[in-house]
């Protein structure tokens, strides 16, 4: 096994230090926008991430099951991110995910480093740190553990955690009430798009192939944290992603050119629709640019599962049904594969013109 030399942010933060290495501080243009996320999460004027209540998703009512079916399609076409309640998913499984989660990450460091990736080798799936992508060498305040966790025949149990004993039982069930979650919420925003029922689905790869990657993300608490991100700005690559946390604030969304703090909302769970999703779509359902703060305080834990499609296996683009003489595809056919090769290379070129 590896023995990893990456620095772990965990370690850093409990090595005392009163400043962070200057890779965590983000470039000048950016600090202006980020402030105290306990101040942040506080203000009440503004627009706000929506919640959407799943309860009658799957009403016998037709007129009910619409009603509660536009709410979904307003909130993916205006925000593309909503904390889902009434989901069917339990507070009980819930909150056991993330306690065998918050138990492993309580383990020693030397403890965790077994289960360390090794991205070089391409051995993605463990525990890890963001290394620099680019000369600047910007990193990220946040460890985290990666791995598939559906379906469950291409689950690697070998690379689990083993501590706590029933770390790979929950997880596993948490995967599979998400899967059936997955399967609902493409379904409904297939009928939004006037499509049958399970075309989406079906566009992503289907129970077969829709991948199911969970990531942990521990952000240690931070001697600095207006100077630094636990996760830089992004629009996530996936169809769907859905996230729980541990109650700590830290996620921000870009919406109308300005940073919008998430409110913790009791038993949601938060659902973003990915570029995936906004390629088949042709951009009616939103991608939205998202990024973590982090705090003094507190530690701060989410649980992100993101649904991708297989790499190399399905060519994205814009449905037929959602391009028009009016409308023309915003989006060129890319395999999911392409799509994060065309979005790193973006990302370069313009840390080049920098
Ligand atoms: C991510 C992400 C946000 C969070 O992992 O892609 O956006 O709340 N995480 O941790
Ligand atoms: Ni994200």
């Amino acid at each position: 096994m590896m023995t990893s030399v990456a620095p772990r942010v965990e370690s850093l933060a409990s090595s005392g230090i009163q400043s962070i290495p200057k890779e965590y501080i983000r470039p000048q243009e950016e600090l202006t926008s980020i402030g105290n996320v306990f101040e942040e999460v506080q203000k009440e004027e503004g627009p706000q991430v929506p919640t959407i209540d799943l309860k009658e998703i799957e009403s016998e009512d037709k007129e009910v099951r619409e009603r509660c079916r536009l709410e979904l399609k307003k909130a993916a076409m205006d925000w593309g991110v909503m904390h889902l309640v009434n989901h069917g998913i339990s507070e009980e499984l819930m909150d056991r995910v993330r306690e065998v989660g918050q138990k492993f990450f309580q383990l020693p460091i030397e403890e965790k480093e077994k289960y360390a990736n090794d991205q070089g080798s391409g051995m993605i799936q463990g525990y890890g740190s963001k290394l620099a992508n680019n000369a600047s060498g910007q990193l990220e305040w946040e460890d985290y553990f990666f791995h598939l966790v559906y379906p469950e025949d291409k689950r690697d149990l070998s690379i689990w955690p083993k501590t706590p004993t029933d770390y790979t039982e929950i997880t596993s069930a948490y995967a599979r009430q998400l899967r059936g979650l997955a399967s609902k919420i493409l379904s409904a925003l297939s009928l939004c798009l006037g499509l049958e029922q399970g075309r989406l689905e079906k566009e992503v790869g289907g129970l077969e192939q829709l991948l199911l990657q969970m990531k942990i993300n521990y952000y240690p608490k931070c001697p600095q944290p207006e100077l630094a991100l636990g996760v830089e700005a992004h629009t996530d690559v996936s169809a769907l992603t859905f996230i729980l946390h541990n109650m700590v604030p830290g996620l921000q969304l870009f919406y109308q050119g300005k940073w919008v703090t998430a409110k913790c909302v009791p038993n949601s769970i938060i659902m973003h629709i990915g570029d995936t999703i906004e390629i088949l779509s042709n951009g009616k359902f939103k991608s939205i640019l998202h990024r973590g703060l982090v705090n003094k305080e507190k530690v701060r834990i989410s649980w992100a599962v993101f649904c991708e499609p297989p790499k190399d296996k399905i060519i994205l683009k814009p449905l037929p049904e959602t391009v028009s003489e009016t409308e023309p595809p915003l989006f060129p056919p890319r395999t999911f594969a392409q799509h994060i090769e065309h979005k790193l290379f973006r990302k370069t070129q313009d840390a080049l013109s920098k």
